[in-house]
């Protein structure tokens, strides 16, 4: 595991776009992209690199992380239609190419299995983008998810719904079930990259890094994985006991490695 603790928001953004476009720039890559705010910013410097610089994703392709259940993909909260007003109509992925689960799937339990064999098809996700909710869950494998779960249907928890809330009309409006890749599928990206900012990420942070493995903090699951970046601002990183170590290691990278 690898901590870039960047001074604001913009820097941890423009790091997690230097990864990406890393990918990007060397040929046909999958990318794993995630919703929510956390990768935000760095979703805006990668469409700003494709405008100004000219960065190519023609042969890139990509997967989402989640989706919920029930919202028509055409709805402007569905994951289908954030990750496209966010990020995809920006730069030239093609839109056919940006797969997510089916949450209008009349057999939802069968679409999490078509999901993960779609990915697999693929030949896998190189990169996978994460953020983290504040009680640990990445996607949206809520804390009790086991550490070796497929792509399937979870509930939501009361503070998800919350979180989530502000997205939506009312909190009434949020929808309580969603289809999300599952740990053990997130795990099987070549490359995970966590990204967090702000001082309501730090615990969360903190117990998916230094905290035990446990499904109670589904994060923690990136501690298995060998090849991890995790981005965050000082904020976020407050919380992290080894803090002094990875700003050390970081300052004495041995310039031959790349994240
Ligand atoms: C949602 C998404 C997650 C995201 C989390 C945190 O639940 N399904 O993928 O990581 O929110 O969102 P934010 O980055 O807005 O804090």
């Amino acid at each position: 595991m690898e901590f870039v603790i960047r001074p604001t928001l913009a820097e941890v953004s423009s790091t997690v776009a230097d990864i990406v476009e890393g990918y990007v720039r060397r040929g046909p890559t999958t990318l794993g992209l995630a919703t929510g705010s956390s990768p935000l910013g760095s979703y805006q410097e990668l469409a700003r690199r494709h405008r100004e610089s000219g960065l190519d994703f023609s042969q890139a392709q990509a997967f989402l992380l989640d989706e919920y259940v029930g919202l028509p993909r055409s709805h402007d909260q569905s994951y289908f239609s954030v990750i496209r007003s966010e990020f995809v109509d920006y730069v030239n992925l093609d839109t056919e190419r940006v797969h997510s689960p089916d949450g209008e799937s009349s057999d939802v339990a069968a679409e999490g299995e078509r999901y993960d064999a779609a990915i697999a098809e693929a030949g896998g996700v190189d990169v996978q983008l994460l953020g983290i909710g504040t009680d640990g869950h990445i996607g949206f494998n809520e804390p009790g998810s086991s550490l070796t779960s497929r792509t399937r249907v979870k509930t939501l928890t009361e503070q998800t719904i919350l979180d989530n809330a502000r997205f939506f009309g009312s909190v009434d409006d949020v929808p309580h079930h969603v289809l999300t890749q599952g740990l053990g599928t997130i795990g099987e990206a070549r490359h995970l990259v966590m990204i967090a900012f702000g001082e309501g990420k730090a615990e969360a942070i903190a117990a998916a890094a230094e905290g035990p493995l446990t499904a109670f903090c589904p994060a923690s699951v990136i501690q298995l994985h060998r090849h991890v970046t995790v981005v965050i601002d000082e904020a976020a990183a407050s919380k992290l006991q080894l803090l002094d170590y990875y700003r050390y290691a970081l300052d004495h990278k041995p310039p031959w490695q790349a994240f």
